[in-house]
């Protein structure tokens, strides 16, 4: 398949190599022109266990370009990955600047059917109006898909390669079939595609965030507590983890009724919008 990946950051950058390296021509795009000329060299702006290997690999077997002409790569492809950053703004709500210019670029100079995929990190709705602000732009035929990367960076080519899950949101039944054959390489028995309407999609993202940064706040208080108390946190982490109600991959959690989970969730207020979760007042990236 002909991809066309635009923003070489972090996970622009691994998403493309990847692609790459499991047989697709891939052209990875940004503004950035001087990121341009050091990858097109082979060099990586980021260090990765395994990414550079890759690229020299793929930049070898003319598999992988690297480019600064959007709609040049667009003409080309057939699925095109939005990984622009969207940056929290002063409000805690996240910039979707760039993500809506990217898609707005492609549907202008889109010449035939194809799929945008959005890979950045959004708020819940953010598809259904890229696909409406598409199509007013355009007669051409694109489905908008959202696809939440969850890698880890020091550790993104194994996630990418090895994914503990990959989800997928597409409202119609040719993204489906595309984004099945685009993963294929990627999906082990435990590892599977979550298939899914986008919105549901966008916010398991944000729905896994804000689960990690309440288990890590969690856990930092039951290491305080620990420590007055003189027990050993380690002792106390292992046992409590081994709990299979709390990180079960074979019993899915309830979704609503007593659970444990339900009320503490319900108690927090949790509501799904377009903040970042935060780990109480600790700085933290939450991508
Ligand atoms: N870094 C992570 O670990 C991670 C993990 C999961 C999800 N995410 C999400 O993925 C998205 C991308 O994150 P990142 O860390 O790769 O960002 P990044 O800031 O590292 O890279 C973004 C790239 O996009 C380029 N860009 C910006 N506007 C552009 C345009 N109009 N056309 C072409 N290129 C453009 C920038 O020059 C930059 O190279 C964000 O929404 C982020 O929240 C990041």
């Amino acid at each position: 398949m002909r991809i066309a990946v635009i923003g070489t950051g972090y996970v622009g950058l691994v998403a493309g190599v990847c692609f790459a390296d499991s047989g697709h021509t891939v052209v990875c795009v940004d503004v950035d022109e001087e990121k341009i000329l050091r990858l097109r060299q082979g060099e990586s702006p980021i260090y990765e266990p395994g990414l550079e290997e890759l690229l020299h690999k793929n930049l070898a077997a003319e598999r992988l370009a690297f480019a600064t002409d959007l709609p040049a790569a667009v003409k080309a492809s057939e699925v095109v990955f939005i990984a622009v950053g969207t940056p929290q703004g002063a409000d805690g709500n996240a910039d979707l600047r760039a993500a809506m210019n990217v898609a707005n670029q492609i549907a202008d100079a889109a010449e035939r059917p194809l799929i945008i995929v959005n890979k950045s990190t959004v708020p819940v709705g953010t598809a259904a109006r890229m696909q409406a602000e598409v199509a007013a732009r355009t007669q051409v035929g694109i489905d908008v898909v959202s696809n939440p990367e969850f890698l880890k960076e020091g550790a993104a080519i194994d996630d990418f390669l090895r994914p503990d899950r990959i989800v997928i949101g597409a409202g119609s039944e040719r993204a489906r079939a595309v984004m099945s054959e685009l993963y294929a390489p990627f999906v082990r028995t435990e590892g599977p595609i979550y298939f899914m309407d986008p919105r549901s999609a966008e916010l398991t993202k944000y729905a896994a965030n804000a689960m990690l940064a309440a288990r890590i706040s969690f856990m930092n208080e039951v290491a305080m507590l620990c420590e007055r108390v003189g027990a050993d946190v380690d002792s106390v982490r292992k046992a409590m983890g081994s709990d299979e109600r709390a990180c079960s991959r074979r019993r899915p959690p309830r979704t609503s009724g007593k659970g444990a989970c339900a009320e503490s969730a319900s108690a927090s207020g949790a509501s799904p919008s377009s903040r970042r979760p935060t780990t109480c007042g600790r700085r933290r990236r939450w991508p």
